[in-house]
């Protein structure tokens, strides 16, 4: 491992907190970068800020933390400003900030599909209206974290798979807008992670979305976490961490039809099971 290859890059990391966040800031920071995490919890962010600190390569490196609530947009555009002040423009920013939720439609509710909309839309919207015009300055890498739910449409994830295609639709078009300034944009697609979102998610799941769920397998956070750092190296747009996960994206993509209809099987027969 290269430990000085993002040496003096400094990398926003949303939801760095936890699960997928935590993982890409612990593996930017054991590759050199400068690190600053943010997410709610200022007790989490303390906690593995000092964790992320035994990982350290260089005396100057730093790793550091901010409260910031991506749905709020007063919030975001103050926590940047100062964010920037400080730590400087990132050259790296990965929104993993995020909150899903698996349930049939109709026992979902508006105010859970308010509260996705808010954090996984509007969270990633915030975050970048208020870091692009900075980044325009000097160029970098966006990452937003969509899911292959984001992709396809889901049983059991009304409200997530919108946020989440809407989060594939915003890169996609700011993957356009920013390349005259030198900023690159990718839109990580992961399948089922296991972090504390999933275990949250599995206490509402209804059974036919477990059994599509089986299909496209389950990865560590830091497996998910090294896929995405080797896909924007590579210069990938949509990056889908895990053979399952690229093989029905492939798939789906050639074959849509056989695809449904090898989901409606899967639905039916779990619904003949329950
Ligand atoms: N796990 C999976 O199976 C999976 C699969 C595909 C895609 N994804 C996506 O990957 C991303 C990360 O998920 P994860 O599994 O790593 O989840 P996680 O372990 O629950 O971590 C979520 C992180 O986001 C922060 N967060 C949540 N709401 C926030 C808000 N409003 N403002 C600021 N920070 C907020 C959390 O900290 P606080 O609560 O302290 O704010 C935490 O740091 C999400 O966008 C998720 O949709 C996950």
């Amino acid at each position: 491992m290269n430990t000085q290859r993002y040496r003096d890059r400094r990398v926003y990391v949303t939801g760095g907190s936890s699960g997928i966040g935590l993982s890409a800031a612990r593996q930017f920071f054991r590759l050199g970068a400068d690190v600053l995490i943010f997410a709610r919890s200022p007790e989490m962010l303390q906690r593995v800020a000092g964790e992320i600190d035994h990982h350290r390569v260089s005396q100057d490196q730093r790793i550091s933390w901010r409260v910031m609530d991506v749905s709020i947009r007063e919030q975001v555009n103050a926590e940047v400003l100062e964010a920037v002040g400080e730590f400087g423009i990132p050259d790296i920013v990965i929104n993993s900030a995020g909150q899903s939720y698996s349930q049939y439609f109709e026992q979902t509710t508006p105010e859970i599909f308010d509260s996705l909309i808010q954090t996984n839309l509007y969270g990633t919207w915030n975050v970048l209206s208020s870091l692009v015009p900075f980044m325009k300055t000097s160029g970098g890498h966006i990452v937003t974290v969509s899911s292959i739910a984001g992709l396809l449409g889901v049983f059991g994830y009304s409200a997530y798979g919108a946020s989440k295609f809407a989060v594939v639709g915003l890169s996609q078009s700011l993957r356009d807008e920013l390349l005259p300034y030198g900023i690159r944009v990718s839109v990580l697609c992961p399948p089922d992670t296991d972090t504390p979102m999933l275990e949250r998610e599995n206490l509402t799941k209804p059974p036919e979305t477990t059994a599509l769920s089986a299909g496209a397998g389950i990865m560590s956070p830091n497996d998910v976490a090294r896929a995405m750092i080797t896909g924007m190296e590579k210069g990938r747009f949509i990056i889908l961490p895990g053979f399952e996960a690229k093989g029905i994206h492939l798939l789906y993509r050639l074959v849509p039809g056989l695809v449904e209809k090898i989901i409606q099987y899967q639905i039916a027969r779990a619904q003949k099971g329950s």
